[in-house]
């Protein structure tokens, strides 16, 4: 064991007095109960104790190569030895434009303009911010509304959290954009429990965008912001024909339509981007989590060539009042760049198509395991929905979770979904670990 991580077994057991309020996470729980990570590698993280757990989540949708690639690892030390920091306001950096370019290589034709933030959450808000300015920019500054989607996540910031679809943040934060409505979500288990990749049933969804053009005028809406995907409330994946539908309206209507890549992107679905894989090409797409294998935080949102082109007329000046302290931070460029060639060497981008088959019959073979009412999956991505226990939502997953884990085994859970997305390097016999570790789980929780 190294230091550093005895240091952290030492102070496991006063973690109730810890100074660190944890995001996303029952604390008092966690502090009594904790699950410590001290070392990763490949496909594994290990205990304090040493105890080796198979990553079965890529940490949080983000470690797409692996942990601690050597070539990524090399080149954050060396750029920090070498230029620690150096601001992107009027002033620029070799690395920073050299990255844009890396990344525009591998993006849709015509998205050849990168914007830097550092996070999903930053990505999302940029997004919208750009799609507002845009529209103001040509002279329709009237198209203030942004559509999302219910059970959508957009990270945790004003915009994201506005368009996103989660109840649990429209409770307690209210509703925190004004112009902000939602098309309903996509998940319709009565006709499409158990499907395999895309469901048959549910391209008429889309349809309700037309109903929210009826209600609003279309003149008035800026943008609809959809992932290819939805991860976060339970890997919902898209109906066939739905995200074409969509994709028309906004056309038809001048309206933008953005995909939130964060989680679809690099690599998770067979393809770069979700866009490539399902044929539909949105106006802009953020990312981050991938994007710099999660080594160092980093978003960027990817812009279609004829926007960016809109804001460059006029009299010269600042075209976009907005950016972060960190956007295009040194090291998150180094750690972007090694990802890339990490990526490129490997064939990451586009490996999981040669196993995807594999992986989807491995979920699929749950079906009739207890608890389970329906399994998704696209890509390397799968979910295993559990029935809720009677007056205990969540509570079952939970449970789990808790037992995967103390199995050597990280999984992911969302209310009663199990969300399986592990990093892309991952090989058959993982796979078959993975899900038979969640079968045996499943047979032992109440
Ligand atoms: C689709 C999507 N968008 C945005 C975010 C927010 O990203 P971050 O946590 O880096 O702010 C997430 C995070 O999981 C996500 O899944």
């Amino acid at each position: 064991m190294n230091k550093r991580a005895e240091s952290v077994l030492l102070r496991a057991s006063d973690l109730e007095q810890s100074a660190f309020w944890m995001p996303f996470t029952a604390n008092r729980q966690f502090k009594k109960t904790p699950r410590l990570l001290a070392r990763a590698e490949g496909m594994y993280y290990w205990t304090p104790e040493g105890r080796q757990v198979l990553d079965g989540t890529a940490g949080l949708w983000c470690v797409n190569a692996g942990h601690c690639r050597p070539k990524i690892v090399e080149a954050v030390q060396r750029q920090v030895a070498t230029m620690d920091f150096a601001p992107t306001f009027q002033m620029g950096h070799p690395i920073a434009f050299e990255f844009a370019e890396r990344l525009a290589r591998i993006a849709p034709p015509g998205f050849s303009r990168v914007f830097f933030t550092n996070s999903g959450s930053e990505s999302a808000d940029t997004a919208l911010k750009i799609a507002l300015a845009y529209h103001r920019a040509r002279g329709e500054g009237q198209r203030f509304r942004l559509i999302g989607r219910e059970r959508g996540y957009h990270g945790v910031n004003f915009g994201g959290m506005a368009v996103g679809g989660l109840q649990a943040n429209k409770r307690v934060f209210g509703p925190g954009v004004a112009g902000v409505d939602h098309i309903r979500h996509t998940h319709d288990p009565s006709r499409n429990a158990f499907s395999r990749g895309q469901p048959q049933h549910g391209a008429e969804f889309a349809d309700e965008l037309e109903r929210m053009c009826a209600l609003h005028d279309p003149s008035t809406i800026a943008a609809v912001i959809v992932e290819p995907v939805a991860g976060s409330a339970g890997v919902l994946v898209p109906p066939k024909g739905y995200l074409e539908r969509l994709r028309e309206i906004c056309t038809r209507h001048g309206i933008l339509l953005i995909f939130d890549e964060v989680i679809t992107g690099f690599g998770r679905l067979g393809q770069p981007f979700a866009s490539q894989r399902f044929g539909v090409i949105p106006d802009i797409f953020t990312t981050a989590k991938g994007l710099t294998n999660a080594t160092v935080p980093m978003g960027a949102v990817f812009v279609r060539d004829t926007l960016y082109e809109a804001f460059m007329q006029g009299a010269e000046g600042i075209e976009l009042f907005h950016g972060y302290t960190y956007s295009g931070h040194p090291l998150a460029c180094a750690a972007g760049i090694a990802t890339m060639d990490t990526y490129e060497e490997e064939g990451l981008l586009t490996r999981v198509g040669s196993f995807e088959k594999y992986w989807e019959d491995a979920a699929h073979s749950l079906k009739g395991t207890r608890h389970v009412v329906d399994i998704r999956n696209c890509g390397l991505i799968a979910a295993i929905e559990l029935e809720p226990r009677q007056g205990a939502p969540g509570r079952r997953a939970y449970e789990a979770f808790v037992k995967a884990f103390e199995g050597g085994i990280l999984i992911r859970v969302t209310g009663d979904i199990i969300a399986l997305s592990p990093p892309l390097i991952v090989e058959k016999p993982q796979i078959d670990r993975l899900f038979g570790h969640v079968r045996e789980v499943l047979e032992t929780v109440p």
